[in-house]
């Protein structure tokens, strides 16, 4: 059995501690987190002990720990389970401050610090088999991608204050699932960004909808759209635009039942936000993180993508600032 340790008992944590538990060759051994509640409802849910970060670092019997607390911790967390020699599966962002990631993902890498960053749009089935159709030849050459985000309602002011900024905190799932698609790094990047459903968000400094275009280093091309609302729930779509195919990976529906009536057709909304769309993905991200542990099998998303995913959303950040397009310096 694998021992891991989860840091972080909130909204991801939670998915996390329990796709661990329900894992055939996984103990979930620590559960740490400052705030009583919720923490020790998971720990009894899981067969866990509430500890404190040193006691989980200290522990040698633990493998790998699960970094799912708030982001001004992560930076931290992979440090110590660097010198500790522990695995990490740590969520986006590694810190919202860039210099500090820049730090960090070279101080994990020169440890060898086996990691896996949580980009769990990766392991979606749906997505998958876009980048494997490309991948494998069937699709033929990528030439463009058009991804749709948004979220079901806008996030409180007091997460938005915390959270980086929509680029860093949302639309970094679609800078990564650009380069996982095109299999390359991007050459230039273009936002543009406006608040125009919260004036909240705009009262905290963010945006909540914004258009952002990304040329690939051999000139492909790429089309982000991301906001905070939509009024029928999570949307969360995307198409390939590829030489023999195109391919769409369309919202999930609730339930697959339309009900037919002198009014029309009725389908059911999609399942709502990332927790309920995304929970195959989770789980195989778990399943991955153990394969790392126990075979040193490179997960589909590391540090490096970490890195990179978010040099993209500091340079859109950038763009929309100053009207102009960033150009990469990793454009060869
Ligand atoms: N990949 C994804 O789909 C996804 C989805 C949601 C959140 N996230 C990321 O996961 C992280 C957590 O987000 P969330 O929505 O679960 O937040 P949350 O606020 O629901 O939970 C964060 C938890 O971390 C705990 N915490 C704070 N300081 C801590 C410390 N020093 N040690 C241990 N625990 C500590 C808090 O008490 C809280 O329970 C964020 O970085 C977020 O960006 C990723």
């Amino acid at each position: 059995m694998i021992d891991l340790a989860i840091f972080g008992a909130g909204r991801i944590g939670h998915v996390h501690a329990l796709n661990a538990a329900a894992h055939s060759r996984v103990r979930v051994k620590y559960i740490v987190d400052p705030l009583p509640g919720a923490r020790d409802a998971l720990a009894a849910q899981t067969g866990a002990e509430v500890v404190d970060a040193d006691r989980a670092f200290a522990d040698s019997a633990v493998a790998g720990v699960v970094i799912a607390s708030s982001t001004d911790t992560h930076a931290d967390f992979l440090l110590r389970a660097a010198q500790a020699g522990k695995a990490v599966f740590c969520e986006k962002p590694v810190s919202l401050d860039f210099q500090t990631v820049q730090q960090v993902a070279a101080a994990v890498e020169a440890a060898g610090t086996p990691c896996l960053m949580g980009f769990q749009r990766r392991y979606d089935p749906d997505f998958r088999m876009v980048r494997d159709r490309i991948a494998g030849g069937e699709a033929g050459r990528l030439e463009h991608v058009v991804m749709h985000t948004r979220d079901p309602s806008p996030p409180p002011r007091a997460y938005v204050e915390r959270s980086g900024g929509m680029f860093i905190d949302q639309a970094i799932h679609d800078f990564d699932m650009a380069r996982y698609l095109l299999g390359e790094e991007i050459a230039t990047v273009y936002a543009v960004g406006r608040c125009l459903i919260d004036p909240e968000i705009g009262a905290a400094g963010d945006i909540d909808t914004a258009m952002i275009t990304l040329t690939s280093v051999s000139g492909r091309l790429v089309q982000m759209v991301n906001c905070r609302r939509a009024p029928f729930g999570y949307d969360q779509r995307l198409e390939a635009i590829c030489a023999n195919e195109v391919l769409y990976v369309e919202n999930r529906p609730r339930h697959g039942v339309t009900f037919a009536d002198a009014q029309g057709f009725h389908h059911a909304p999609p399942l709502n936000y990332f927790m309920e769309r995304f929970a195959a993905a989770y789980r195989d991200e778990m399943a991955a993180f153990v394969d790392l542990i126990e075979t040193g099998t490179q997960p589909l998303a590391g540090m490096r993508d970490g890195l990179e995913a978010q040099r993209l959303a500091e340079a859109a950040t950038a763009s929309m600032r100053t009207g102009q397009a960033v150009r990469m310096e990793v454009a060869a």
